[in-house]
């Protein structure tokens, strides 16, 4: 797998896994529309491995645009990003998300299967296993989605299985992230989020560096060693590594398979809390706040299988997920901007 289509390779996850692949040598186009994501992303991208991969700021919904991407270009796999991610956001604009999320990765499949490219790594997420009965959780245990965000992924990987039967020549990897944290170690690429956060991490940083008051903590009252939510953080350095893996794995013509890729190990907010003023050596007002709607209690991967069919497993430990945040923060107050 050498030559590598990757959707939403500005974004968070695209361009640190970007910057593997070019460490890799594989030769990389990115299609973005940038609606989340700056182009400054992909100078940065540039600065760290020397190499500047093409770019198309292209909306995977323009059928006719896209399509000139794979005129002008040779793929042997995909790797898939592109997408809306914010839980939230999902409640109010559901018909976007779905429009974006599931339309976007049907024009994509159908000029894959024109131009014959067969190999996808498709960015999948923990929360189609909705609530789950036990963890740690495996691939095999049952999907629901308690929100439209989820249920475009769970739509997609159903999509995706119903290709892949349709034409066993297909081989198809259903990444399911936990919760990716953490940034480069150059601090020169990270997380940049428009708003205000969404997520713990990256509002915990902000509240680091003074731009927020305090954290809420969503919820003291769970059934968790501290009575906050427990998941399983994953350096996205160690996660874009596992598309690495994932892409070589392809090449054995695998069929479709869906992995875990988390640490298999959980860590409650309040271990989020203590680790990053321990590592960073700043203070991290909090306050206790009501459950946040949605939230289930604990969350965390049996990330065995993952290990042993494609020989990836998380490396890095939360100390470091928690010191390159940082480094990304204060080397970028502004995030891109
Ligand atoms: P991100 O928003 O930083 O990156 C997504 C990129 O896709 C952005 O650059 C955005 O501009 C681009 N994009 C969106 N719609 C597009 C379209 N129609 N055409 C072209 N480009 C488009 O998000 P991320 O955190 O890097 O997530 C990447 C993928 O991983 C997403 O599919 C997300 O759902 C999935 N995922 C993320 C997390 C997480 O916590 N970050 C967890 C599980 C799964
Ligand atoms: C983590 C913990 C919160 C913010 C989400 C999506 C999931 C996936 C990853 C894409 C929880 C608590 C949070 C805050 C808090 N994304 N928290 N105060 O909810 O596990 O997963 O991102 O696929 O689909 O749902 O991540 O970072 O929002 O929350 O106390 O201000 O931190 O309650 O226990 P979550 P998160």
């Amino acid at each position: 797998m050498k030559n590598i289509l990757v959707t939403g390779g500005a974004g968070y996850i695209g361009s640190h896994t970007v910057v593997e692949m070019l460490n890799m040598n594989m030769n990389v186009v990115i299609v973005d529309n940038l609606r989340n994501s700056k182009e400054e992303a992909l100078r940065r991208i540039e600065k760290i491995t020397g190499i500047k991969p093409t770019f198309y700021k292209v909306d995977l919904l323009d059928r006719s645009a896209l399509a000139s991407v794979f005129r002008a270009e040779k793929f042997d796999a995909v790797v898939h990003f592109a997408g809306l991610k914010a839980v939230g956001e999902s409640t109010q604009i559901p018909l976007s998300y779905y429009q974006n999320n599931v339309t976007g990765t049907l024009n994509l499949c159908e000029l894959m299967i024109k131009h014959s490219v067969r190999n996808l790594v498709f960015s999948s997420s923990a929360t189609v296993y909705g609530d789950p009965h036990k963890t740690p959780i495996k691939e095999s245990f049952p999907r629901s989605a308690t929100n439209p965000y989820g249920r475009t992924k769970l739509m997609i990987e159903e999509i995706l299985q119903d290709l892949y039967d349709s034409d066993n020549a297909w081989n198809i990897s259903l990444l399911r992230y936990f919760n990716p944290i953490g940034a480069h170690p150059s601090g020169m690429i990270g997380e940049d989020p428009n708003d205000i956060p969404n997520n713990l991490v990256p509002f915990i940083s902000q509240v680091a560096i003074g731009k927020l008051n305090k954290l809420a903590v969503f919820g003291a009252d769970y059934p968790t060693h501290d009575g906050t939510g427990v998941r399983d953080y994953i350096h996205v350095v160690d996660l874009a590594k596992g598309h690495i893996k994932a892409l070589q794995k392809l090449s054995e013509n695998p069929g479709i398979q869906a992995f875990n890729l988390g640490t298999g190990r959980g860590y409650s907010v309040l271990d989020i809390v203590s680790t990053f003023e321990r590592v960073n050596k700043v203070k991290i007002p909090y306050e206790t706040a009501g459950r946040r709607p949605g939230d289930i209690a604990v969350c965390y991967a049996d990330a065995s299988k993952a290990e042993k069919e494609l020989g990836w497993r998380a490396e890095l430990p939360l100390e470091d997920m928690c010191a390159d945040t940082w480094r990304w923060q204060l080397q970028n107050p502004n995030g891109y901007e």
